[in-house]
């Protein structure tokens, strides 16, 4: 019998590289902590409708890349292949909009699942965390949104990166953009691939996101949005654009930028990672104003947020990519009637908030030892039945080799200290 394998595009992480991928997460829910940004969690499943309406169903995500299915109830679930529309369903749902602490800042980590084509960066299940700011519209919480994606993979210790920005101005400012971009592509219509040539008329602004041959040059002399924007909204991007500049950011102004998701007005920007070739954005996001009403919601409320792609975060990084040491001591019983005593100081140590491991199976002690510095420690603890005798234990500096007695009463400041 053939031995069981997982799905295409859904990774396996496994030590020593699960480790780094969750410090990558670990540094970017600090940054958003370090914002004022607390953890919601919500289901990995929504009813279709939250993605359906919320995502926009003129976009990839929704057309192609679902994970939908019906349950055992008839209804149609699908797993979130983004994390905001859900986060902004819960909001509504519990009544935020109405909580009069507005904004709430608000972030999350989990799994995200798309159908997408597997390939280096792209996956069918990956790892997202995102910020979302509920219930403001002030540029400068769009500022300080950008910026902390940009502190968050810093953090997480990514070296060159690019932050791509652009406004799509307000929803009123569509019809008008839409209307001239149709015109434009009407000129090209026998030459659209099927899909853009659908999709144009539910969001011909789609057609900026197609890949296939020869759509970059027809889409190089398509009328900009940027053209379209009011000024209310130009005048936002201004100060926005403003406020990053003047804390170092230096901004690549990119009017194409449209992203995949057809819920953002205003401010969209993209994190991308040198190197990483095609799917180099580690992160991305926006404002959208519009969404909450997509949702159901009686009247506009207000959101800015981004997500950053953990998996893809970690392919940047790369060799620098620094899991933690799986222990910082390692507890050696030189031969194997000390095994109760080498478990006691490994509970002792573990108390004491010492990350500690030891060997199994009664191994030598040279194989004791290879395992310690295999396990990344930095000491090893090494009990001999004369030293016991003695009431010492003799530290071991794993790096440099050199050793020392310390009486039994002061491993745990030897270790420590
Ligand atoms: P997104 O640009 O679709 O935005 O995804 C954000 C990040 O998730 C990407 O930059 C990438 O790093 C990662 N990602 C997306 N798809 C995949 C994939 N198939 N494989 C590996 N990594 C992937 C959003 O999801 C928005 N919800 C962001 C946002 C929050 N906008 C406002 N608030």
């Amino acid at each position: 019998m053939d031995i069981l394998r997982g799905i295409k595009g859904a990774p396996d992480w496994l030590p020593p590289e699960a480790g780094a991928f969750d410090a990558v997460e670990r540094a970017f829910l600090d940054t958003a902590a370090l914002g004022g940004y607390e953890r919601v969690r919500t289901p990995v499943f929504e009813p279709t409708e939250v993605f359906a309406r919320g995502v926009g169903a003129s976009t990839d995500v929704v057309q192609k890349e679902m994970y939908t299915f019906e349950d055992k109830g008839g209804r149609s679930i699908t797993l979130r292949p983004e994390g905001t529309a859900g986060v902004l369903r819960a909001a509504l749902e519990a009544g935020v909009p109405r909580s009069g602490t507005l904004p709430v800042k608000w972030s999350y980590a989990g799994e995200f699942f798309r159908y997408e084509r597997p390939q280096a960066g792209r996956q069918r299940q990956f790892t997202q965390v995102g910020v979302e700011a509920l219930g403001a519209t002030d540029p400068v919480l769009d500022a300080e949104v950008v910026l902390l994606g940009w502190e968050a993979l810093k953090r997480a210790g990514v070296g060159e990166m690019t932050l791509r920005i652009n406004t799509l101005g307000d929803r009123v400012d569509r019809p008008a953009y839409h209307e001239r971009l149709n015109a434009y592509l009407d000129d090209f219509e026998g030459d659209l691939p099927p899909d853009v040539a659908e999709r144009r008329h539910l969001n011909p602004m789609r057609a900026f996101d197609a890949k296939a041959p020869g759509m970059a040059e027809i889409m190089a002399g398509a009328p900009l949005l940027a053209d379209h924007v009011n000024d209310e909204a130009k005048a936002f991007h201004e100060e926005v654009c403003g406020l990053l500049e003047a804390e170092g950011l230096v901004l690549t102004h990119d009017d194409r930028l449209v992203r995949g998701l057809d819920y953002y007005t205003r401010t969209t920007f993209e994190y991308q990672a040198a190197g990483l070739g095609a799917q180099n954005a580690v992160g991305g996001g926006g404002r959208y104003d519009g969404l909450a009403e997509d949702l159901g919601w009686p009247e506009p409320f207000p959101g800015v947020g981004w997500a950053l792609g953990v998996d893809r975060t970690l392919l940047a990084l790369g060799e620098a990519a620094a899991p933690p040491p799986r222990a910082e001591v390692f507890v050696v019983a030189a031969d194997p009637t000390l095994a109760p005593q080498a478990f006691g100081l490994v509970a002792r140590l573990r108390r004491a908030g010492v990350a500690a491991d030891q060997a199994f199976a009664g191994r030598r002690m040279k194989a004791q030892l290879k395992l310690a510095d295999r396990s990344g420690a930095r000491l090893a603890l090494v009990l001999g039945a004369d030293e016991l005798a003695r009431g010492v234990v003799t530290v071991k500096d794993l790096a440099s080799g050199s050793q020392r007695e310390v009486a039994d009463a002061e491993v745990l400041a030897a270790v420590t200290g």
